[in-house]
């Protein structure tokens, strides 16, 4: 058998054409233009790539973008001095800083910074807690994009038995809420879990978010399962992979998302879904 490929770069693509048309339209009649402030600090060569593609995404979709730079050395009262600056300016909906930060910031105090109704991010500690209570305000945009990705493909969630390879703030553990809020089992995995392949054999829904190169094989995979690859890595020879092993999953699986193209570019995507949301919430 060999899996059906989720086309996430086709899917981002369709989204961010409804999102420009609603954004559109928000200026049209309203005279909002949803605004996105993008907070880089230091030379992490990954991180501006990131950074420059969600400003690219923003002006491509209509959105009206910020990018604010500071060099690794900057004091941290610079940096929250700017966080206050845009939450206090009504013309700004989203602002995101761009993680991880350098050694000398509390990276969870600058995310308690920013207004939670600006956190299009999702991680300030209020929004965390709504979406654990059920009731989310911003959903972070990977686990976001996900879902989006299997609701579109049917895949069945109610009872499914979800495997999540991977504890982080950014995707991890939001992805085991939004699974569960649609009634999945959840089973978050991590790097202490002492019989990996015992736990995503038995996975419906396998999402991988380790950040190790290729290392979900085909063996781990229960047949017909949905394969879910959220890590970007390089190969020794500079070309990207997952945290799957394609060649060999994708021969087990009945879906899978392949590295680049999957879970990747729906990220970005909902990003803008988040700071459409953020503008037109401040309609009331
Ligand atoms: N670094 C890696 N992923 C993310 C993300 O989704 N948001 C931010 N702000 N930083 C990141």
């Amino acid at each position: 058998m060999t899996a059906k490929i989720i086309d996430g770069k086709a899917l981002a693509e369709t989204l961010r054409a409804e999102l420009a048309e609603k954004a559109a339209a928000l200026k049209a009649t309203q005279g909002i233009t949803p605004c996105l402030a993008v907070i880089l600090v230091g030379e992490d060569p990954a991180s501006a790539v990131y950074v420059k593609n969600k400003v690219a995404a923003c002006e491509k979709a209509g959105f009206r973008s910020i990018k604010e730079t500071y060099p690794a050395n900057v004091e941290p009262m610079v940096v929250l001095g700017k966080i206050a600056a845009l939450n206090a300016d009504p013309s700004v909906h989203g602002i995101l800083v761009q993680l991880p930060l350098p050694k000398q910031f509390d990276a969870e105090a600058v995310l308690e910074a920013i207004s939670p109704e600006k956190d299009v991010d999702g991680f300030h500690v209020e929004n965390v807690g709504a979406l654990m209570q059920g009731n989310p305000r911003f959903v972070p945009c990977t686990p976001y994009g996900v879902m989006q990705m299997l609701k579109t493909e049917n895949v069945p969630l109610k009872g499914a038995e979800a495997v999540i390879v991977g504890r982080s703030n950014i995707v991890g553990k939001p992805m085991a809420m939004l699974l569960l809020a649609e009634s999945c089992t959840v089973t978050i995995c991590h790097s202490r879990t002492k019989d990996l392949a015992f736990h995503t054999r038995r996975a419906d829904i396998l999402v991988a978010a380790v950040g190790q190169p290729k290392m979900i094989t085909g063996d781990m995979i229960k047949p017909g399962a949905t394969v879910i690859d959220v890590g970007i890595n390089r190969t020794p020879e500079g070309k990207l992979c997952g945290d799957v092993d394609f060649e060999s999953a994708k021969e087990v699986a009945g879906l899978i998302t392949p590295v680049p193209g999957g879970v990747g570019p729906m990220t970005i995507t909902m990003l803008l879904a988040n700071t459409l949301e953020a503008a037109e919430r401040t309609l009331g």
